[in-house]
Formats: structure tokens, sequence, C-alpha cells
């Protein structure tokens, strides 16, 4: 039986930070000549699965698959996995017709149960608790502006969610500083946080949390924000509101990071919610070209997903 953690990808910690490298690298080859990358998906077929709105990252595997000489077939709510199927049988049957799927699903176990019973390699397109394919597209973009990852300051502004926790296990395996600054009930949690701040030593890097976003900020070369209210929590956005009111990223929080400092956010964002227009549409920001980034990224990983499932 093969090692279905190792073909799949679920989260940045399933994968060493070797192989982390071996994506970077790779993506930066296709980036640089995507037209020799014309058939690493020739005759293979891509499911995507997503249960929640996406157009980043739907539309980044969809070319990048087409681009890469493959199928996509985008599979939304009505899928009879909507109507109460099993998502284990679903993951049998869809190994049965495809090669690989993309999924952006809710709950992480809903993930991991489908990669349990599922053939094919799995790749994690968002849950509500990891962002892999975001955060390393993010890292592969911050080597590419500064010309390397280790020793960086990546300063994240806002909720422990999804995103924060995605970065802060890439930081970790990719020897980046990690400061995540959040209002206390919305931090990743104590133990692990410790845990990858004892992971991260091996890399120089570290990780932490603190509560004011200036001492987050102050000298980083990377200021990051989110949403304050995540896909699925719609209903607490009111209360989300009242508790980030102090987390912004704004002009004068930015004049504290590091000179070179460029803002990134995953986007969608809320102009005047967790970053303010001044500074998203402003010199330092960087998110179109972050965003742009994901592609080539998102093709390494497809690449690499289908050598691992060779193996
Ligand atoms: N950043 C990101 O994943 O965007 P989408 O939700 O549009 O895919
Ligand atoms: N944290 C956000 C990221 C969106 C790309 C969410 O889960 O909705």
């Amino acid at each position: 039986m093969k090692n279905r953690s190792a073909r799949s990808f679920l989260t940045l910690l399933d994968h060493s930070p070797k192989s982390l490298r071996a994506i970077l690298d790779l993506a930066a080859r296709i980036e640089a000549s995507p037209e020799d990358f014309r058939k690493p998906l020739e005759w293979k077929t891509v499911g995507l699965l997503f249960e929640k709105s996406s157009t980043r990252t739907r539309l980044s595997f969809e070319a990048g698959i087409r681009q890469l000489g493959g199928g996509s077939l985008f599979l939304g709510s009505d899928i009879q996995l909507a109507r109460g199927e099993s998502i284990e049988d679903t993951a049998r049957v869809m190994s049965a017709y495809l090669d690989m799927v993309v999924i952006r699903t809710f709950g992480h176990d809903r993930i991991e149960s489908f990669a349990r019973a599922a053939s094919i390699p799995v790749i994690n397109g968002l849950t509500d608790g990891h962002h892999p394919c975001q955060a390393l597209s993010d890292f592969s973009y911050m080597e590419k502006v500064f010309g390397r990852l280790a020793g960086l300051t990546l300063a994240f502004v806002g909720d422990g969610n999804n995103m924060a926790r995605s970065l802060a296990e890439g930081a970790a395996l990719l020897g980046v500083h990690f400061i995540l600054a959040a209002p206390e009930g919305y931090r990743l949690p104590e133990e692990e946080v410790a845990a990858l701040d004892r992971l991260a030593r091996k890399s120089g890097g570290s990780v932490r949390v603190v509560n004011d976003p200036k001492e987050a900020a102050r000298g980083a070369q990377v200021l990051y924000t989110d949403v304050w209210t995540s896909m699925g929590q719609e209903a607490e956005s009111a209360l989300r509101e009242r508790a980030f009111r102090g987390y912004v990223v704004d002009g004068s929080l930015l004049s504290l990071a590091d000179p070179s400092a460029i803002v990134l956010h995953c986007l969608p964002a809320y102009r005047g919610k967790e970053i303010t227009a001044e500074v998203i549409d402003g010199p330092r920001s960087r998110v179109f070209e972050q965003a742009a980034a994901r592609l080539p990224l998102q093709k390494a990983i497809m690449m690499y997903c289908m050598e691992r499932d060779r193996e």
C-alpha cells in the first residue's frame, strides 16, 4: 500500500523541507519556461471538488491542468455528496474515473477521510484548518522578491486561521521567522505554536504569537493579513469585527516594518476592515503578483503528487 500522505498534499507538515524545496524549485522552472511543461498531465483527468466559493484556487488549478496537457472537471454542489452520499464512497468512485482530485471543503477531517478512502492523490485547495497551496505559493513569491527565505520575518496580523496555520507550518520548515498578532480567543493553539517553534529551530526559523500588531510588524520583511471572517464563519461576523478592531494593516503599522517590506494578502480582501485601501492599493502591496504566483506553484504541486503516486 502506498503512503497516502506522501502522494497527497493535505498540509505542509506532511512534507519534508527537502520536498517543499523540490516543489519550489520546480515552480521556478515552470515559471521561467512554461512551454517546456506541456505534457506532464497528458491523458490525465483532475477533479475539482469544491464545497466553498473560490476564484484564485479554482482558476489557477483549472488553467494549470489545461496548460500541463490534462483535463479538469469542476464538481460543485450538484453531486450526490451534497445529498448525503458518504465522503468515503465518493472517494472510491472518483478514484475509478479520475487521476487526481483537488478538494476545497469545511472540516479538515473531511479531506482526511476522503484521502484515506481514495486511491489517487488528493490536494487540499483549502479546509477550515489549512490552506497549504496558498502558503507554499506565498513562500515561492517571497523567495522571488527577496532572493531567499531563510531568516526573513513574516508578520501575520489577524485571525489565527487556516492561512495563519499553513504559513506557520511553512515557516517552521523553511527557516522563516513567523509572528502572529491576534487577539485572545483567535490565536493558533499554544501547544501547536510551541511544537512548530521547536520544529522551526531545526531550520533556523521560529514561530511565535503576540497580542500587539506593532510588536509583530516591527522590522518584518513581509506584512500579511487575511479576512477576519473566513468562509463558514459568517454567523460570527459581527463578533469578529469587534474582536479584530485593532488588527488592521494600515499605513502606521506598515511604517514600523522593514524599509524593504512588502504587504501580502491571500485575497479576497475587504478594504476598510483587515486592510486599508491605502495599503492594499499602495506601492508596498504585492497582492496581485502574489496571486499570479499560484499558477506555476499549483502546476508544481500536481507534478510532485503524480510523481509520488508513481513511486
Ligand atoms: N486565496 C484564495 O484561495 O482565493 P480563492 O478563495 O478565490 O480561491
Ligand atoms: N481564511 C480565508 C481564506 C480564503 C482564501 C477563508 O477560509 O475563507
